[in-house]
């Protein structure tokens, strides 16, 4: 059995110029890609195979991160179902030019699939949960769970039904 903080890991990189936006610190999109990579590691690891990303949410940035800048994205586990999981990532820097406690830059959760050869949903293991921690995320996972379910159907049933807003 595999517990959340098994699944724990960091990738680190150096924030290049390249990655920079008109402003000069680092384009959004880059954090972005860092996070999907990292829970993408994380649910592959997890399921034994590949898993694609179905939904990203909740992504927040906290404050810019500038060119130079050491990146830490960290991602483990939070909740598994039949052939989805939930991931939860936190991304950090270490500045540059200071040597201070880490900053905590960007956060997101995110959906991950488990497929099979032919690309439909494959079954993944049940998650061990083992501590105060594991428990209350796994618990508040579930609850994000249900609310992007709800509202996909809720979306869909209202483009079945609706006619709201139209002439
Ligand atoms: C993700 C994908 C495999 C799901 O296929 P599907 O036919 O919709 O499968 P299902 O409806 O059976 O959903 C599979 C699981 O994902 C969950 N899921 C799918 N979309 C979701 C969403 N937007 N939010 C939350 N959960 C979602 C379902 O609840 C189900 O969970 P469970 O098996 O744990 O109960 C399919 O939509 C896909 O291939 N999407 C493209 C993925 C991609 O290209 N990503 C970018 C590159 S990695």
């Amino acid at each position: 059995m595999t517990t959340p903080s098994d699944t724990r890991v960091t990738l680190s990189e150096i924030m290049r110029g390249t990655e920079a936006n008109l402003l000069g610190t680092v384009h959004g999109g880059h954090l972005m890609k860092a996070v999907d990579s990292i829970a993408g590691v994380v649910a592959n690891r997890y399921a034994g195979g590949p898993a694609v990303t179905a939904a990203m949410d909740e992504m927040t940035f906290v404050t810019p991160v500038r060119v130079g800048d050491i990146l830490h994205s960290t991602a483990q586990l939070n909740w598994s179902g039949r052939s989805s999981m939930e991931v939860g990532v936190r991304v950090e820097v270490d500045r540059w030019d200071s040597v201070t406690e880490r900053v905590h830059v960007a956060s997101a959760y995110l959906v991950m699939v488990a497929i099979d050869a032919d690309g439909r949903p494959a079954t993944v293991p049940a998650l061990e949960l083992e501590t105060p921690e594991e428990r209350r995320r796994f618990r508040e996972a579930g609850i994000r769970r249900e609310h992007r379910l709800a509202r996909r159907s809720a979306i869909e049933a209202s483009r079945e039904t609706g006619t709201e807003g139209s002439e």
